[in-house]
């Protein structure tokens, strides 16, 4: 029996001493120390001796037994530490098996605080009788600016700094810098009365800075019926603000201009970071105003519903367009937009 364990062992070191990677690893793993491996046959064994010789075996088998075990975790580093160097030398990745690191935890994912506002808005408007249309990212010249009274050469076009598109084929594309082309393709293919928001990305290529980015999303809005009025406006839009964010949150009404609305509004919300105070130092999140723009509005132009085939004396109506983003910031007091489309976990598992 002694012998019998003095070959085991014997082999056990020559065959370890070849091994190469962790699948011959495992297969010696399995022939030695497995259920029907060597060690456990020479245990089976055991059974048909007796008195000291039992004893002696069983002893020797056992220190043979742990001899194994630790030869084959020397074994495991080894082949990870190969596999690792082949790893920085020749991939240039650093470390990719560590086996004395501990196990990784896996978290939960959370929401996106663009969708958590998102799905917020959505529930409010749907509430108030609004449905949800959409329509696509790379839009038409013709939706994103003719249709909406913007013609070439209307100076109101500098008003969006855009993405063009390098097509070759068919009509001009560019990146939609608003949502309001949604309310043309709504329009042409619906019969009023109705009332739809349409969220969805936007681009602009524009400076960056803590209320501005690149890409942001808006959320459209249009209502068109019989003697809608710039009341309803207000009213529809004060509904959502106050059910938006729970608390009451000061807002006004200013007069504005955009092309496709007349009159046009624009509402902006008390910064919740300087508190209205007009300050000398430049507030980071209004810019030192006290002020911060989240929507434009209005009552739609009437050249905009002649261009959809919708009688400007029959039907009126509202739209607005309120950046997702300014209310993400307002709602959990961002100071600023970029962190929303950094990468940073830290950041984005505060949302649930
Ligand atoms: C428009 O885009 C109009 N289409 C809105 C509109 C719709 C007016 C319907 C009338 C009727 P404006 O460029 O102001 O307007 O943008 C609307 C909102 O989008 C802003 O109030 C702001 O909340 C957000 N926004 C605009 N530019 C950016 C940007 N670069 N980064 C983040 N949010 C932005």
């Amino acid at each position: 029996m002694k012998d019998e364990l003095d070959k085991i062992k014997k082999e056990f070191l020559q065959e370890i001493e070849k091994v190469k990677n962790s699948k011959e690893l495992e297969n010696i793993k399995v022939a030695y120390l497995g259920r029907k491996g060597f060690i456990a046959e020479v245990f089976k064994n055991l059974k048909s001796l007796s008195g000291e010789v039992k004893k002696d075996v069983g002893r020797d088998a056992n220190i043979l037994k742990n001899e194994i075990e630790q030869r084959i975790n020397e074994k495991v580093a080894e082949v990870a530490k190969d596999i690792n160097e082949f790893a920085e030398k020749k991939l240039g990745i650093g470390h990719i098996l560590d086996v004395s690191a501990p196990s990784k935890r896996i978290s939960l994912g959370s929401r996106h605080p663009i969708t958590l506002v998102k799905e917020e808005a959505e529930r409010i408007f749907s509430s108030m009788g609004f449905e949800v249309a959409e329509g696509p990212e790379a839009e038409t010249e013709y939706n994103n600016f003719d249709a909406l009274n913007i013609p070439k050469n209307h100076p109101a076009r500098d008003m969006w700094d855009t993405f063009w598109l390098d097509n070759k084929k068919g009509e001009k594309l560019l990146l939609r810098t608003h949502t309001s082309p949604v309310q043309i393709r709504y329009m042409k293919t619906h019969k009023p009365p109705f009332r739809i928001i349409a969220p969805g990305r936007t681009f602009r290529y524009e400076a960056t800075d803590a209320r501005h980015d690149i890409q942001f999303y808006q959320l459209e809005g249009l209502m068109i019926g019989k003697d809608i009025s710039l009341a309803n406006l207000k009213g529809v839009i004060e509904v959502f603000l106050s059910r938006f964010f729970h608390t009451k949150t000061e807002v006004r009404f200013l007069p504005s201009y955009f092309p496709f609305v007349e009159p046009g509004v624009e509402v902006e919300a008390a910064c919740f970071l300087c508190a209205k105070e007009k300050t000398e130092k430049r507030c980071p999140v209004c810019g030192g105003s006290g002020w911060f723009e989240i929507m434009g509005a209005g009552m739609v132009h009437r050249a905009v519903l002649e261009e959809v085939g919708i009688s400007p004396a029959k039907w009126q109506g509202f739209a607005f367009g309120v950046g997702l983003d300014r209310l993400a910031l307002l709602k959990y007091k961002i100071d600023d937009i970029r962190l929303l489309y950094g990468t940073d976990v830290r950041f984005l598992k505060q949302f649930k």
